[in-house]
Order: structure tokens, then sequence, then C-alpha cells
């Protein structure tokens, strides 16, 4: 019996619009490999944060970056008990650190540095080559895979999305003001939307979610259907 195809899925979005939980559930459903590109920004982030590589005003030191690029190793390692699999830079985890609202503050000037998003993109195509992917991200149907099989791009109104990203944050024991997460959010789509290199773009072919009211489980069934369709059409 021939083996199916193995389909590349992109799931782009606003930050905390659940894209992440959404991709991780389709691909454990799947038995594809979820891979979350957001995590690469913010282990850059947390690298130059912990050399010293921003200056007062938050702006990080292009030239610095640039040069320290070819001696991040970013992998994720399998999933631990927590059912999540972790970030690891140059073989530390640091899922947790690059959580913190220290790192989403600093993570979007870093995202915009066309040497820091060719690198990670170059990373991206190269663990989605076999396809069985799932991708999470903001430029994965637009830039990473223009060719992916599956593209969702999710949506959810800003004080919705902060809302669940302040739940979570409390959740993992973090001290944070609502106010301040919600405006952390709305200055990560501003910049996410109008940077040069890459912004976060609705791919021309991409299927929209708005999962302002949708449970997990309603996603999960809306998703695996979207799945089913892209896997009759290859
Ligand atoms: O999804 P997230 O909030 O963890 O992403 C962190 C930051 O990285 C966010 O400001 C947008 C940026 N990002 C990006 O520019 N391109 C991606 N493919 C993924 C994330």
């Amino acid at each position: 019996m021939a083996t199916a195809k193995k389909l590349t899925i992109a799931v782009d979005g606003y930050s905390s619009s659940g894209k992440s939980t959404m991709a991780r559930r389709l691909a454990a459903a799947t038995g594809y490999r979820y891979i979350d590109s957001g995590a690469m920004y913010r282990a850059v982030t947390l690298y130059a944060l912990e050399h010293g590589l921003f200056d007062a005003d938050g702006q990080p030191d292009v030239e610095a970056l640039a040069a320290a690029l070819p001696h991040l190793k970013i992998d994720f390692s399998p999933a631990g008990d927590d059912g999540r699999q972790h970030t690891l830079l140059n073989g530390c985890d640091v899922e947790h650190d690059i959580r913190t609202l220290r790192v989403s503050e600093h993570v979007s000037p870093v995202a915009a540095v066309p040497e820091v998003r060719h690198a990670l993109v170059a990373m991206q195509q190269a663990l989605g080559q076999e396809g069985g992917i799932v991708m999470d991200g903001r430029d994965i149907g637009t830039t990473v895979f223009p060719h992916a099989d599956l593209k969702i791009f999710v949506n959810a109104s800003a004080r919705t999305r902060a809302e669940r990203r302040f739940a979570e944050m409390q959740a993992e024991g973090s001290q944070v003001d609502f106010e301040e997460v919600l405006a952390n959010v709305m200055q990560r789509d501003h910049i996410d939307e109008t940077r040069t290199e890459s912004p976060l773009r609705r791919a021309s072919d991409a299927i929209d979610l708005d999962n302002s009211h949708m449970t997990p489980e309603q996603q999960d069934a809306w998703l695996m259907e979207k799945f089913r369709e892209a896997e009759q059409k290859i």
C-alpha cells in the first residue's frame, strides 16, 4: 500500500491568538511534527538580552546580532511530561525563559531584523523539508512555505488575546498587570504588521479562523475537517 503523502501545514496569526495550541493539537492528532517558529525568534531575543545586545531604547545592535547568528543553535526537545516540546538554545532548555514579559517586550524589533529573519526562515525551511509538519508563526504561509498544502490564518480581538495571555502568565506564576499585557499585544500587532521584512500578512490562499468564541474542541473539529479536505486534494 502506498504511504499517503504528508502535508505541510502553515498556521499564521496574531500574537496570543491561540494558534500555537491549535497547531500543537493538530500535530498530535495527525502524528505530524509541530514547530513553534515564534519560539525561535524568542530564543534569539533571549540570547541578545543575555549578551547585552540592546541599547537603552530597547533596540538591538544589528551588527552584533548578525555576527552572533551563526553561533546560535536552536532545537526542540521531544515532548516531555507536560506534552510540550521545549526550545533549546545551544543545548540549554530555555522554554521558560523565552516566555517572560521581558522577552515578549523585546522580541518584535529582533524579529524585524532582516539578517535574523533570513537565518530563521532558512532553519524553518530545513525543518519542513520532508513534510509532515505543522508550523505556526506570522509568515509561514507567505514566506517560509508559500506552497503549503493547508494554510490557516487565525484571528481574535486584541482584548480576547490579551485575556488569554494574562491567564497563561498568571498560571505560570508571573505577577503581571492586565493593561500591560494588553498594551504589549497591541504594540506587537503594530510592529508585526508594519515591519518591512516579511510583515504579518494573510496569504491570499489561507483559510480564516476567528476563534474568539470557539472552545478548543470546536477548533480541533474545525481543523481536522480542513486537514481531511487538504488530504483529499494532494
Ligand atoms: O508567536 P509568538 O508571540 O511567540 O512570537 C514571538 C514574536 O516573534 C512576535 O513578536 C512575532 C515574531 N514572529 C515573527 O516575526 N515571525 C514568525 N514566523 C513567528 C514569530
